[in-house]
Parts: structure tokens; C-alpha cells; sequence
């Protein structure tokens, strides 16, 4: 792999997804999905100004002091991933200070790891969410399609109140010597990120790393391993990684698109026959991220 920091300046494919023709639309994000597993969506119907709000009460909460942001910090002994996660001061790779937690479907919610501080969070957070999840299926939708028209699988695990999402705010502050977010691909299906002004995200394809160029309102689809699992990989999982700058602090906010909970994930039957045999196992979305951390997967 090429380490070279300083990424190349290929764009990421960029999709408008107010142009009047949806064949174009559609056809746009399936190359983009193809190719690149990850693509920036602009006039995409999130208003800047709720985006402007969502990056406001995100710095705000990042910006107390340390005390006040532990009160939404997960307990010791739990094995839930939501809630505050400081940095650890013990690891010098990476800088992961971050929040986490469960925005959409309404029964998922677990309130105690929802800031009270700044006192608008919760409006602008939920406000968000209707317009993130409807973003997200919107873009599904065209993946599906993609995939074939008898094909609306993708759709069952993926749309309406099936999926689960989840809110990771990522705060990197200044620094000239760790990585923010070390090269993974997403567990998730699929990834909505909006960063603040900073640039730093870098996509891998081809061998070369690629800095995503940062654009105004626009958001970032990162594709994860289920949609890859799904299409039998068709669509790509996007490398990436993320890196600090020196001088200013760079925070991003990604939506995570989860399968929903106990669904089996694998290729789609319609994707696979004798030509075409499946190339992953199915499992649930759980059994998958298990086996990835304890690392036994075949795939
Ligand atoms: C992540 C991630 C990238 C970034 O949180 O999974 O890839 O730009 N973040 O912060
Ligand atoms: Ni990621």
C-alpha cells in the first residue's frame, strides 16, 4: 500500500442530485458506488442552515469542559458503544475522541447519551435525523435500483423504519503527529459524514490515497461492508482514513446506517446463481461485526 500523507487530487465523484433527470441521477450514483464506494452529494434538500446548526451544538458540546462531558460517558462495565469516548491518552496512533449514539428508529433511543449541554442539541439533533434518514433512503433507493428491478431487497433491511442510525461526532484537535482515524472501511452499510470547514478525510482506490475535497453543504456517502456483503460485491466498501491538521481542530459528523438488528446479511439471492456465486457468508449484522473484531472472518 502507498503510505504517501499528502494524497492525490483525483476528485470523488460528485452527484447533484437536483438534476431533473433521474435516470442520469441514479445512473451517476451506481458508477460512483462501483467504482469508488464513496461519493459527495450536493443539493441534496438538507437546508445549510440546519447543517450550520448541527456543527454549532456539535462544537459547543466538544468545547465544555471535560467534567460536563462525561456525564453522557458510557459506564465501565457496559457493553453499549454509545456515549462520550474522550481520547485515550495511553494510545499514540490514533486521536479518537468522539460521541456516539443511536438517533433513528424512536425505540432505539436511549436518552442518558443525548447531551443536555447545549440546551438546542436535541431539536437540531432530531431535526437532523428526518432529513438525514430521508437523504439515506433516497440513496438506497438508487442502489437498489442498481441492482436490478426485481431487486428491492436492499430496500427491506435498509429502508423505512428497518435500519438503524446512529450519530458519531468525531473531534480531532491540532496536531502534526497521529492520524485521526486510522485506514478502516465501515462495519455499517453505509456512512452520511458532513465535516466542518477543515479538510482531512482521504478515500483509497487504485492504489494512491485521494483527499476528499471539501465542498460547502455538501455530504459525504461513504459505502460500508453490508452493502458490499449485499451486492455481492458489486458496490465497493471505501477505504479510508482521516488526518489532523496542524493547526485547526477538525470535527466531522457521520451518520451510520445499520441493518436492522437480527436481519441475515449476505449477498441478495437475485444477485447470485451458478454464474454468479455468492462471495461472502451471511450473518447477522451483529455475528458480522463480532467476527470482525475477533477477526474470523473467511470474506
Ligand atoms: C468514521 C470516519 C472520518 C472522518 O468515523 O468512521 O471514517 O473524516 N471518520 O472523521
Ligand atoms: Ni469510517
Amino acid at each position: 500500500m502507498n503510505d504517501d500523507k499528502r494524497g492525490q487530487t483525483k476528485k470523488i465523484p460528485i452527484v447533484d442530485l437536483s438534476d431533473p433527470s433521474d435516470e442520469l441521477v441514479a445512473h451517476a450514483v451506481v458508477k460512483a458506488s462501483e467504482e469508488w464506494g464513496v461519493f459527495q452529494v450536493v443539493n441534496h434538500g438538507i437546508p445549510a442552515d440546519l447543517m450550520r446548526r448541527l456543527q454549532e451544538v456539535g462544537r459547543q458540546f466538544f468545547e465544555l469542559p471535560a467534567a460536563e462531558k462525561e456525564s453522557v460517558t458510557r459506564p465501565v462495565d457496559s457493553q453499549d458503544i454509545q456515549g462520550y469516548f474522550p481520547k485515550d491518552p495511553k494510545s499514540l496512533k490514533a486521536w479518537d475522541d468522539h460521541l456516539i449514539h443511536n438517533i433513528w428508529p424512536p425505540s432505539s433511543i436511549n436518552n442518558s447519551y443525548w447531551p443536555n449541554n447545549p440546551s438546542d442539541y436535541r431539536d437540531v439533533t432530531e431535526e437532523y435525523t428526518m432529513n438525514v434518514t430521508k437523504l439515506t433512503e433516497k440513496i438506497v433507493g438508487y442502489l437498489s435500483k442498481g441492482l436490478g428491478l426485481r431487486c428491492e431487497a436492499l430496500k427491506e433491511g435498509l429502508g423505512g423504519d428497518e435500519a438503524e442510525y446512529l450519530m458519531r461526532i468525531n473531534y480531532y484537535p491540532p496536531s502534526d503527529s497521529v492520524i485521526g482515524a486510522p485506514a478502516h472501511t465501515d462495519l455499517c452499510a453505509l456512512a452520511l459524514l458532513v465535516s466542518n470547514e477543515v479538510p482531512g478525510l482521504q478515500v483509497f482506490k487504485d492504489d494512491h490515497w485521494f483527499d476528499v475535497e471539501y465542498i460547502n453543504s455538501a455530504v459525504i456517502v461513504l459505502l460500508g461492508d453490508q452493502i458490499m456483503r449485499m451486492s455481492n460485491g458489486r458496490y465497493k466498501n471505501v477505504l479510508h482514513r482521516s488526518t489532523m491538521d496542524k493547526e485547526k481542530t477538525r470535527m466531522s459528523w457521520p451518520v451510520l446506517v445499520e441493518p436492522k438488528h437480527g436481519l441475515v446479511v449476505g449477498p441478495l439471492p437475485e444477485l447470485t446463481g451458478d454464474e454468479n456465486p455468492p462471495k461472502f457468508e451471511s450473518l447477522t449484522f451483529e455475528d458480522y461485526v463480532y467476527r470482525k473484531i475477533k477477526k474470523l472472518l473467511r470474506d
